[in-house]
């Protein structure tokens, strides 16, 4: 994966980007799919504020996508574009845009992956590292409202945060608290 603003794809030779394909079967399936999630992409849509005249893109459009509705929120002013990796998905998008008369609506070839980015970490935090504790200093935080919903009595809580910090003083344990999704994206889609 590329570093912010890097721009090289990392795609790795002889993985494909889809592990699905794109057989009819998975481009029939997921057709259905856009159809079936077409209620919660829209409210998705809503919650965004995307408006009239915007430019908007859909990143792995696959045959369908939310292609439509990103036509429909922008309209004729506006423009969308889709951008998907597998060829046959991209005629497929291609197909359907000009079935749904979808006139704003350009589906392009190419890997999202030189537009935006996801890198996970694992942390792991040894003894002394400050975040060792972070559980503990958590429910420290919220201690008030542990106590006024009756979750657990002062005494169980001074009790566990007593015997989870000794769990934690033993060298032998390992303390991998989250993972951390870093991810970034950059313009222009081209
Ligand atoms: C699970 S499908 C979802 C398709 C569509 N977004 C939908 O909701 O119906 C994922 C799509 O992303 C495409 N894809 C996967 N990796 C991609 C990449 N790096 N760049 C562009 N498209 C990608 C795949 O080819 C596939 O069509």
């Amino acid at each position: 994966m590329s570093g912010p603003g890097g721009g090289e794809a990392a795609a790795r030779p002889g993985r494909p980007a889809y592990a699905l394909g794109s057989s009819p079967a998975e481009a029939g399936r997921l057709r259905r799919q856009s159809a079936e999630l077409a209620g919660h992409s829209a409210t998705l849509l809503d919650r965004a504020g995307l408006s009239p005249g915007q430019a908007a893109a859909d990143l792995g459009c696959g045959p369908s996508g939310i292609l439509s509705l990103l036509a429909g929120r922008v309209g004729p002013a506006g423009r969308v574009t889709g951008l998907e990796i597998n060829p046959a998905s991209v005629a497929l998008a291609r197909e359907f845009a000009a079935e749904h008369g979808l006139v704003n609506v350009e589906v392009v070839q190419g890997d999202a992956r030189t537009e935006i980015g996801v890198e996970a970490t694992a942390d792991i935090y040894p003894p002394g590292h400050p975040r060792r504790t972070i559980r503990m200093d958590l429910v420290r935080s919220m201690r008030p409202r542990i106590l006024e919903r009756g979750l657990a009595g002062e005494r169980e809580l001074e009790e566990l945060d007593r015997a989870a910090r000794e769990h934690l003083d033993d060298p032998e344990t390992l303390v991998l608290p989250h993972l951390l999704f870093l991810t970034w994206g950059r313009q222009p889609l081209a």
